[in-house]
């Protein structure tokens, strides 16, 4: 078993797909939709429109609702996920998955995508302001870049903010191999695109209770990479502080994720 980033990162969603589909992808439902408004009433270039990490792909029926005709590529590392990416891509005959890297979009498809549209990965990329200047590079021009991302904090108060500060306290180093400092608008615009959102979207997600959203986390979420990197004993010392500290009952906050909206030119 290999100790490679990429490796571990691909074998913690693996083994999350299906709790992430049922749990998350219902609740991240309203960013997705935001994601995709993008590319509403537009006239896109020629050329697919490419999803990267698109996981499970729940990006697909929206985009395929707006363009219907046009080729349209997920591409995730993790093979569980794909696996359930595929139920999604049955329904619609023009679009398929590729199983790779998704910083390597523009040696892929230098300059031919008609659009890139992908939530919720890029900060889980080891250089996110690099990856969508490469993003930005895989556009014809008139192409649209739609990235949704989560910034370094999205709440003050919530399950998101508690768990950053119980993995803190646990990992005071904070190696967790994610992204921060998003400068993305200016790399998207020094890979020659012309920026036109760059704005913070929040909506609301309800728990049914702290636990839920730790067990949610672990089995469905990215704490199952942690549950692989540092073992059971971890976890449930994690688990611990976490529970000790949230409220109890049913649980609604309201994160704030980053929205940005480019076109080639
Ligand atoms: C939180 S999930 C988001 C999935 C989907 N876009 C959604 O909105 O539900 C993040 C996905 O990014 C994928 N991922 C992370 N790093 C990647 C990389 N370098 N290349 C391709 N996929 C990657 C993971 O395997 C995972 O499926």
């Amino acid at each position: 078993m290999s100790d490679d980033p990429s490796d571990l990162l691909a074998r913690g969603w693996d083994g999350a797909a299906e709790g992430y589909d049922r749990y998350f992808v219902p609740r991240f439902a309203p960013w997705v939709a935001t994601a995709a408004s993008a590319l509403h009433a537009r006239t896109l270039p020629p050329g697919p429109i490419l999803v990267p990490c698109c996981g499970t792909f729940p990006e697909l029926p929206a985009i395929a609702a707006t363009h219907p005709d046009r080729e349209i590529v997920g591409i995730d590392l993790s093979p569980g996920m794909l696996a359930r990416a595929r139920r999604r891509v049955a329904a619609h005959p023009r679009a398929r998955l590729v199983r790779g890297d998704a910083v390597d979009l523009a040696s892929r498809w230098p300059g031919e995508a008609a659009a890139v549209v992908s939530v919720f990965g890029l900060q889980q990329l080891p250089d996110p302001a690099a990856a969508i200047a490469g993003w930005a590079s895989a556009l014809r021009p008139g192409g649209v870049l739609s990235v949704v991302s989560w910034p370094d904090e999205t709440e003050t108060d919530g399950p998101f903010a508690l768990l950053s500060a119980v993995r803190a306290e646990a990992q005071p180093d904070g190696a967790d191999g994610s992204a921060r400092h998003l400068r993305l608008a200016e790399r998207a615009a020094s890979a020659g695109a012309l920026v036109e959102r760059d704005e913070p979207v929040s909506h609301p997600i309800d728990h049914p209770d702290a636990e839920s959203f730790w067990t949610a986390m672990v089995g469905g979420g990215p704490l199952h990479k942690l549950v692989l990197s540092h073992g059971e004993a971890f976890m449930a010392e994690l688990r611990e502080q976490f529970l000790s500290r949230a409220p109890s009952g049913p649980w609604r906050h309201r994160p704030t994720a980053h929205w940005i909206v480019a076109r080639a030119t």
